[in-house]
């Protein structure tokens, strides 16, 4: 068992859906994300914006955390990533680095009670060995305790950067070749996602980024290809249960294709006559005595 995985003692499943939360589901016509991911964005400037120091920010951010942390699960939500700390953020100075590390910590001691009382499953993916021994090891504990846990999963990317998620994945894909476990040819889509920091992530449907930015900044780089993506002004400590019900409105009324056509645009590219329409020249259909 890996020092990452855990008991299933106390194991907890999801809660029982709200009438509020059945009835917020049903206005949305049933088009509700299972997978939501956050890019958590803003704390500073909305500490700024009020003259107060930057980790403050971080520290009621950490409330909007906990807060949609919980709507989420209640809702019936199957996976909340949140992008915690960057690989870039290590740059920051010394002084908000180890402050966002402390309240890693507070926040895993702290809420490990909401967690196993909502059935949530904490995950983290990223290089997790780069934080400090004290994070990793609060980091463990939850994970430990709420490994059986059957509802949603929380999954916090800490140190983590998407290129690398990649490059460590073709690392470890490069390793089990060099160890006759793998074969080159063996490389695909799938395999790859095999190597990925926590295979179970998958895609994410729903990407929100908040205080405006319209950038992916490295996150989940793999797994974002088909994701909505949805940006809103407000800063991360703002954003509560009426911005997150927000961007699942948003969500709900869009249309996802996946790259195919949606249905009354296939029923159309089927119309005969379109060659003509389109007078493509050299086609079967205008050339002459073609075959
Ligand atoms: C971006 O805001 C946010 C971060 C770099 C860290 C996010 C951390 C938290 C919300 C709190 C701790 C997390 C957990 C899971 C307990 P920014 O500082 O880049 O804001 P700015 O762009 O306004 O400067």
């Amino acid at each position: 068992m890996s020092p990452w995985s855990g008991g299933h003692d106390g194991a907890t499943g999801p809660p029982e859906p709200t009438p509020e939360a059945l009835a917020f589901r049903e206005s949305l016509g049933g088009v509700f994300p299972d997978h939501v991911a956050i890019i958590m964005d803003g704390n500073g400037r909305w500490a700024q914006e009020r003259g107060w120091v930057r980790v403050r920010g971080h520290k009621e951010g950490t409330e909007s955390v906990r807060a949609i942390t919980t709507i989420a699960a209640e809702l019936g939500c199957k996976s909340l990533t949140l992008y915690a700390f960057s690989r870039e953020n290590w740059k920051r100075p010394d002084f908000e680095v180890s402050t966002l590390m402390r309240l890693l910590r507070l926040y895993l001691r702290r809420e490990l009670r909401t967690l196993m009382e909502n059935g949530i499953r904490l995950v983290a993916i990223g290089r997790l060995t780069d934080l400090p021994e004290y994070a990793q090891r609060a980091l463990r504990e939850t994970m430990e305790k709420t490994a059986g846990n059957t509802g949603m999963v929380l999954r916090l990317a800490l140190s983590y950067g998407g290129r690398t998620e990649v490059a460590d994945a073709l690392r470890s894909f490069s390793e089990d070749v060099a160890a006759g476990r793998r074969r080159p040819d063996e490389v695909d889509e799938e395999t790859l996602r095999e190597y990925l920091y926590d295979p179970g992530t998958g895609d994410p449907d729903l990407i929100i980024r908040t205080a405006g930015e319209m950038r992916l900044s490295n996150f989940l780089l793999w797994q974002a290809s088909y994701a909505e993506f949805y940006v809103t002004e407000d800063c991360w400590p703002d954003f509560r249960r009426p911005q997150f019900e927000e961007a699942l409105r948003a969500f709900a009324a869009r249309k996802r294709k996946f790259g195919a056509l949606p249905a009354e645009a296939e029923e159309q590219a089927d119309l005969e006559g379109l060659e003509d329409v389109l007078e493509l020249e050299g086609s079967p259909e205008h050339s002459e005595g073609g075959a």
